[in-house]
């Protein structure tokens, strides 16, 4: 047998169980998975120590916006400086959302994501295509991306005049997914109430960040939430509701899953961790109480008196949580959230967290939330079944890609703009202590971080054509 990389000695946890093990690396892929030392002859050109670590499957994010045109500006984040913050942080696959926006054809905004993440990524990519515009060409382009990998549709009940479409317009998306095989992906808030609600804030003088989370409450996402379910029973499309905030919609789709309907919830760390009241109504001397902007996204944080973040950790125990994914979509307060100081409605709404995903769920692991497996589960394994993946991603087994990651649970990592790789100018986890800590990162057998830091390249990343999800029901 021939081996480039031997990982020797670690806990070798998968969405299962758990097993001391060597790991072989052959080139790209993984060779064999053997009891420590049952191939006593073997001689590597690398041998990394995994005794007293964990070794997982690289982290798959399957929702991130690279460089993403929103609210008037761009995600900072390019390709490169997002995937190499990717990398730091474990995770070995993005899965990116190709925009059509109102008024754009989808294949030219294809042919536009390809050429951006070209060349300039770390870690392997994928992508999802976001549909702004139902219309004949449109539902064409879906059945036509099924062939060239991209098989999931990101739709939106929101974002009126942008991003959402109808009710009908969303029926005609989701027959088109029951026919050819993909997957819907919902956001799920009720755009036009919000809107109403916005602008009646807005003219009583309510403009701070807090107001933007106030103004989306929990209604209007188990209302938005509750629709989708009910159009995709009615059209048989499989649906996933991306970045699931409220309790109440975790019902839904638990009740829709239940009741044995291909029903699927994604959550981020942010609605895990953080609130309506902690950090939407957060002040600071710099920035007033304008400092809740860095926290700004939709859904909108959660009110922490309400338990939606307790409830959250239970639905990702009990898998109604299907996978946590970062809704990475980073934005500076510098001329960035700063375009929203007279008014929260003209905040770009989105948080960076793509770097420290794994980090942040495996404190889940330490508290006793969740088992480590079920934090390789939803971080790694289930994100590449859910999007045609698996197999080559998710998983440490003879024949997947060498996207291995070496973790440490006994590590410490500090998180702070002043040490993150991310492109921004704040962190929204500052100060935060994470107990454990990424070690080394193979993509495709090539380390790209080891102890002494980043040592990929931009161009190693590749994209990766994407099967059809696999049914989880
Ligand atoms: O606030 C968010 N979530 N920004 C990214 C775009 C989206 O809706 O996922
Ligand atoms: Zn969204
Ligand atoms: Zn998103
Ligand atoms: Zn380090």
């Amino acid at each position: 047998m021939t081996v480039t990389t031997l990982i020797k000695g670690g806990t070798v946890v998968s969405a299962t169980g758990s097993t001391t093990a060597d790991v072989l690396v052959d080139g790209e892929t993984i060779a064999a998975v053997l009891a420590p030392g049952a191939l006593p002859d073997l001689q590597p050109e690398t041998t990394i120590d995994a005794t007293g670590k964990y070794v997982i499957p690289g982290g798959i994010d399957a929702h991130t916006h690279m460089e993403m045109p929103f609210g008037g500006t761009n995600a900072s984040d390019t390709f490169e400086t997002g995937t190499r913050a990717a990398a730091w942080g474990g995770t070995t696959t993005i899965v990116d959302f190709v925009v059509q926006a109102h008024g754009q054809r989808v294949q030219d905004q294809v042919a536009l994501w390809h050429d951006k993440a070209g060349g300039n990524c770390a870690v392997d990519y994928a992508f999802h295509q976001i549909i702004g515009e139902v219309n004949a060409e449109s539902l064409k382009a879906m059945d036509e991306l099924i062939g060239e990998g991209i098989t999931s549709f990101k739709l939106f009940m929101a974002y009126p005049g942008v991003f959402l479409s109808s009710d009908g317009q969303i029926v005609q998306a989701m027959q088109a997914a029951a026919g050819n095989g993909g997957l819907i992906m919902m956001h799920a808030e009720n755009g036009s109430a919000i809107d109403v609600l916005v602008q009646q804030a807005l003219e009583r003088g309510e403009t701070a960040p807090y107001h933007h989370g106030v103004t989306r409450p929990w209604q209007t996402e188990q209302e938005a939430t509750h629709r989708a379910i009910m159009l995709a029973d009615m059209t048989g499309a499989p649906l996933y509701v991306v970045h699931v905030s409220a309790k109440q919609a975790l019902a839904r789709i638990a009740e829709a899953r239940d009741a044995g309907q291909n029903v699927f919830g994604e959550t981020c760390p942010q609605y895990l961790y953080l609130s309506l009241e902690e950090q939407l109504g957060a002040r600071s001397e710099q920035w007033g109480d304008f400092e809740g902007a860095k926290w700004v996204c939709s859904t909108p944080l959660r009110s922490r008196a309400e338990g939606h973040q307790d409830e959250l950790w239970k639905y990702l125990r009990t898998g109604d949580v299907t996978t946590v994914s970062t809704d990475h979509c980073p934005f500076c307060m510098k001329d960035q959230k700063e375009l929203g100081t007279s008014s929260f409605a003209k905040i770009p709404n989105g948080i960076g967290s793509v770097e420290h995903r794994m980090d942040l769920l495996f404190q889940g692991v330490k508290d006793g939330r969740i088992s480590k497996e079920r934090w390789v589960d939803v971080c790694c394994t289930t994100p590449a079944r859910m999007f045609g993946l698996y197999g080559k991603k998710g998983v440490i087994a003879p024949g997947a890609d060498a996207d291995v990651v070496v973790y440490d649970p006994n590590g410490h990592t500090s998180i702070s703009v002043d040490t993150h790789h991310m492109n921004m100018d704040y962190s929204a986890w500052e100060g935060w202590e994470i107990d454990g800590h990424v070690d080394t990162v193979l993509s495709r057998g090539s380390v790209i971080v080891d102890g002494s830091g980043y040592v990929g390249t931009k161009s190693h990343g590749r994209f990766v054509k994407r099967d059809l999800s696999q049914n989880l029901i």
